[in-house]
Parts: structure tokens; sequence; C-alpha cells
């Protein structure tokens, strides 16, 4: 790997979070030799080592760290070395109480897990960094270093410090954005319930309160949260760069993990790594699973990716943890690999005997080598070093999802018109566009659309100018944007959108929105779904279908109403409009479409956009994606299936993949 990209010449890198620390040294030779078997060309190392590197403050011991790498090295293994500074060691928290975070409700959190550690905290910050630079210096010239790891999964815990320290770091980011408090007055909306600040000072973070607090000021702690972990991550970037410029370094990331805004974070990382868990016991996974490798793609900007993460079979941290069944892991990392990833790597390599993950599986099982675990994970690692050729390849995409995480965040605050789920929400659509092997991208608000033939846009709830203006640009200059309900309500400081619901959007989209009316029943609380009325769609778009979650009375202007709400208090209001913009056109869907309505709706937008999936007959459970020359078949199912792909007819094992060179390039698997 270098910095600016990966070339060819470069393995697939496979191998896994290697703690040996955990394990005695005679273990560490068998670990080298198992790994040459496995085909591991790659280890992540020290991720939860701060205590073994430093047992005593500014004592560092790493004479067992170096027997590790040059162990590693000898037999090949390039190293993925961890800054350690995700769980700090017992001295630290000991001698310095103050590090440990604080709850909303001003709970004082104890060590004894990991990431207990106040990310504003200076001195967290100061000892931190001095680990980093004994690390840099040490191993910065080491010749298995291949990569930096910085942290781990930060926020994965503890993403949010309610603590006076961070409480005095928030008002400094409050300053800076802000300028004066009569300008945060203004934001936050304090004339409402007599909120208004005099001063900074007067500030807090937005800690446990009687009722709803204020909406934005628990907007903008969510964005200081988010940017004081980036702050801590750059800080140790810095001191990797400049001790070892050419090094290139990561983070793991956690696909759409809420309290991480990735769209701020991606441009800081060398190359994008992601952590995936799917639920081996849920059908829905292979989808969703696509969803997020396609979110981790598009972090990068579309450049290759590295799984860094991914069981071999159960985890330990569902209430009942499934085993892989045979052929899943492999399906999983042949996913991961045709949405873009030059990386396939594992929590962990041994699975541990003690401590809190023993039951989490690993490469190496308790069990030995002489497991179905271990017979997949070689088999997969000598695959994949048959498929070096597609290191560095693209994957092109037609469509693209937008995706916004302070609509994320605040859709989901309470005293809102619903209760939408937005991750759910955006995956209801990429479901569909799953179903028939559409590749999509997701972008972010004020991104360069113009190289997609159609962009969908799921409540984007929080809508600035900018993003506005950029949707009706693209629709104007010929693209085809799907933008659902519940977008463009709310402007950037959490303010109902200036001249009505929709903003500039209600021209672009040729609809005005009166009043929302979600369906909802009278045991919502107590029974969930289960007694709100289902709502019915039809028009010229579709004979009938069912649809959910939303509803509401929209008139529409220069748009034609292509479905309308069907029965009940939204009878005859239109529920899927259409409206030629320009060059292109936009729909308007102001409910969420069941399975048919879902169906007829994306073949009338794609047809439109003239956009195909990979397989003109999509197969259930079947996964088609094509990266560079190669067409990728997955089989999530366990029946034998056959599918047209790419002129021919190929026959899939249960859970089997086929992996198809497009003219030119080499066959594999
Ligand atoms: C990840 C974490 C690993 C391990 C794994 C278990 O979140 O980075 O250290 O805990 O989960 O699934
Ligand atoms: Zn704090």
């Amino acid at each position: 790997m270098t910095k600016e990209s990966a070339v060819s010449i470069m393995p697939i890198w496979y191998g896994g979070d290697y703690n040996p620390e955990q394990w005695p040294e005679a273990v560490w030779a068998e670990d080298v030799q198992l790994m040459q078997r496995a085909g591991v060309n790659l280890a992540t190392v020290g991720v939860f080592s701060w205590a073994r590197l430093e047992p005593r403050e500014g004592e560092f011991d790493f004479g067992w760290l170096d027997r590790v790498m040059d162990g590693l090295h000898a037999g090949g293994v390039r190293v993925d070395l961890a800054t350690a500074t995700a769980s700090p060691p017992p001295w630290l928290t000991h001698r310095y109480p103050e590090v440990l975070p604080v709850t909303e409700d001003g709970v004082r959190l104890s060590p004894g897990s990991r990431q207990h550690y106040c990310p504003s905290s200076p001195i967290y910050r100061r000892l931190a960094a001095r680990l980093v630079e004994a690390l840099a210096e040490r191993y910065g010239s080491h010749p298995a270093l291949e990569l930096w790891h910085i942290n781990n999964e930060y926020g994965c815990h503890v993403s949010r410090c309610y603590c006076d320290v961070s409480a005095e770091a928030f008002r400094s980011w409050l300053k800076r954005r802000y300028g004066t408090v009569e300008t945060l007055n203004e934001a936050w909306g304090t004339t409402f319930w007599s909120q208004q600040y005099s001063d900074f000072a007067e500030v807090y973070p937005p800690r446990a309160a009687p009722t709803f607090k204020n909406p934005t000021q628990k907007l903008d702690f969510r964005r200081f949260s988010s940017d004081e972990l980036l702050e801590c991550y750059r800080m140790e970037k810095s001191i990797l760069r400049k001790a070892t410029p050419e090094v290139p370094v990561t983070t793991n990331f956690m696909g759409f993990f809420k309290n991480v805004d990735y769209w701020t974070w991606s441009s800081e990382v060398d190359v994008v790594s992601d952590d995936s868990y799917p639920d081996p016991a849920d059908p829905d996974s292979p989808a969703y699973a696509a969803m997020v490798r396609d979110l981790v793609r598009s972090l990068g900007g579309g450049r290759p990716w590295i799984l860094m993460e991914q069981a071999p079979s159960a985890v330990n941290w569902r209430r009942r943890n499934a085993a892989k069944p045979a052929g899943m892991n492999r399906a999983y990392s042949y996913q991961c690999v045709s949405r873009g990833a030059d990386g396939v790597m594992y929590f962990q390599w041994r699975q541990s005997v003690a401590g809190a993950e023993k039951f989490h599986s690993g490469m190496v099982p308790h069990s030995g080598t002489d497991t179905k675990t271990w017979r997949e994970i070689e088999q997969l690692g000598a695959e994949l070093g048959q498929l070096e050729a597609i290191v560095g390849a693209r994957v092109p995409a037609d469509v693209a999802i937008m995706f916004d995480w302070d609509s994320w965040w605040s859709i989901e605050q309470d005293a809102t018109p619903g209760d939408i789920r937005y991750v759910e929400h955006a995956f209801a659509w990429y479901r569909e566009l799953y179903r028939r092997t559409v590749t999509a991208d997701f972008v972010r608000p004020g991104d360069d659309l113009s190289r997609y033939r159609a962009v969908i846009v799921p409540s984007l709830f929080m809508a600035g100018k900018e993003a506005i203006t950029g949707l009706d640009e693209y629709a104007r200059q010929g693209g085809r944007l799907l933008v659902t309900f519940q977008s463009a309500i709310l402007d950037p400081h959490g303010h109902i959108t200036f001249g009505g619901y929709l903003g500039g959007l209600a021209e672009t989209l040729g609809v005005r929105i009166e009043e929302f009316a979600p369906p909802a029943g009278p045991d919502l609380e107590r029974n969930g779904q289960a007694d709100v009325p289902t709502l019915r769609i039809e028009g010229s778009l579709l004979p009938s279908s069912s649809a959910s979650l939303w509803g509401e009375y929209v008139h529409a202007g220069s748009a034609e109403v292509i479905a309308s709400f069907v029965g009940g208090e939204l009878d005859g209001w239109p529920a899927i409009t259409r409206n030629s913009r320009d060059a292109g056109r936009a729909w308007y869907a102001a409910t969420l479409p069941g399975p048919e309505g879902m169906k007829a709706l994306l073949d009338d937008v794609l047809t439109d956009a003239e956009v195909q999936g990979v397989l003109a007959e999509p197969v259930p459970n079947v996964e088609a994606v094509r990266r560079g020359s190669w067409t990728f078949l997955l089989n999530h199912s366990v029946q034998e299936v056959s599918v047209q792909a790419e002129g021919t007819t190929h026959v899939l094992q249960p859970r089997g993949v086929a992996v198809i060179a497009l003219a030119g390039q080499q066959g594999a698997v």
C-alpha cells in the first residue's frame, strides 16, 4: 500500500487483529506458521496493548513487541500497527481519575472495560500523544510496518462526554462557530422557554433535564462530540505523519455509526477501513451489509477500502449468538471485495481464553485447526491470493443515495412529527436497488451529482441552501431525482425551513406540503405497529400498493400525481408525484410504498434514467456487482441457483460465489 493509491502489484490484505500479549511467547512462533498456512499477509497488532507497552507512567516496555514484529516480518506478514490509545491502563485513571468520562446523567464511568476516557481531556491527550510518539520512534522504520491503525472504533462506547472539561471545550467550539452569544441565541432559538444566554459561561452540555432539551443545543453537542473525537485522531495522525510521512494511516469505522459523522472524517484517513458484524440469523443481513459496503466505499470517494474486522463465526455480544453457517463468511468476504475492498480482515486471530471476548470467534478457534472455521479461513486465504489483479479496481455506480448525519441526528430527536429511523428508511430504498442488482453510491449534501443518472434522497430532514440548490441544479440539468417525505423540513440550525416545508425543493418537485399526517394508532407505545392503520395507494403508476410510515396533506402544483392515497383521512390526496424540471425530472414520495409500490416507482425512475441492473433478470437472494473488469455473483441462499449473467448461465452452489472475468482478464474461483 502506498499513501497515494493502491497499485496492482499489491495483494489483497488478509489477516486480523493479533493480540499476542494474551499468549505465552511459546505460542507466537506457531501463530506465524499458522498465518502462513492461512495466507495471512497483514496483522493488526497492539490495539489494546497500552498497559503492556507502558506499564508505569513514562516507562516503556517494547521488548516483547520488538519480538512480535520481528517474528511477523520473518514470516512475511506485514503489520498494521495500532497506536494502542483506545484503552487507558489502570495507572492512568488511578492517578488521573478526571480522565474518566461522565454520562448525561452525571455518572462518572469506571475503568475495567475499555474506551474509558474523556475525548476532551488534556491529560488523556498528552499521555496518548507521548505513547504514539514513542511507538512512532521505535517502529517508524521497522521493515514490517505497512500501515498505522490509530486508536480503535472512535466513539464506539463513549462518544459524548458531559464532564466539566468537556463543557468548557464545548463552549470554545460554540464560540468558534457562532462568535457571539447573540448569534448562538438566534441559532438555538432560545426565546423559547426562557433560555436566552447572556454569556457563553452559562452554556452547558445537554445534561439530564426535566423534559425536552433544546434541540439545537443537542444537535450542536453531537456535532461537537464528533469533532472532538476527530481532534483526538488528528492529534495522533500529526505525530505519525511527522515521524513517518510515507506510511499511510487509518482508523476503523463502523459503517452506519450514528455518533460520528464519517463524512467529516473520511478525508483524514489515507485508506478507509471498516468493521462489520452482520447478524448471521437475520435474512436482511446480506442486503444491509451491501449497503454498508457501498457507504464505506463512498466515504473514500470510491477508492478501495479495507474490511478491518469481521467475525470468523459468532460474536459474543448479541443476546443469542448465531454461528456463521458454512459458506457465509466466504460470501460476505467476497461481497466486500466486489464492493471495493482490497482487504479482508477479522477480529481476531486467536480466540481468547480469558476476558470479555472469550466467546467471540477467532480465526484460530479454541478447538484448534481441525474445525470448519479454520478450514474456511485457509480456503479463503488461498482464494484471495488468486485475485490480486483486482486490487485498485473501481466499482461503477449510476445511482446515488444522499445520506447526511445532521439529518440523522435531527430526525431521531424527540418531539418530532414521527418515529422515522433514518438508516432504516434509507435501507428501504436501498433494498429495492439491491434486489435489482443496481449498485449505488452514497453522497453527502452539496456533492457534485452530475455523474449519476438517478439520485434518491430519503428524508433529508435538515437541508441547507447549498444542498437544496445542488439538488435543484441536478434535476434541471437532466438528472432524475427522487425525494421522499420529511426532506428539507429544517435548516442547519434546526429551524423550520424558511418559506415552508421543502424550502426551494417545493419548486423542484412541484408540490406544497400542508400538514403531516403519519399513520398512527392508539397503542403505538404499547403495541408497536400492531394497531397502526395500513395505508393504500393507487394511480397511473400502479393498480394498488400498501404503504406505511408516513402520510401527509400534499398539494400538487406543477407536478403530476401518479399515485394517491386510497381510503382513510388522506383519501384522494397525492401520495407520489412526478414533475418535469427543465431537462430532468423530480419525483416526490409522501409515503413509504410497500414492495409493489416500491417496484413500480423505481421502475418509473430507473427506466426514465436509463439505469440497468447487472442482471437483466434478478434472482431472489442473488447479489450481483461489477468491479473493474469482473462481475461477482453471490448466492446468499441455501439452494443451488442458476443465474444468467454476462451472456452465460452460471450455476451457484448454496452460499456459492462466482467471479466472472470480463474480456481480457484472468478468471478466478
Ligand atoms: C469491535 C472491536 C473489537 C472487538 C470486536 C468484537 O467493535 O473493535 O476490538 O471488540 O468488536 O466483535
Ligand atoms: Zn469530558
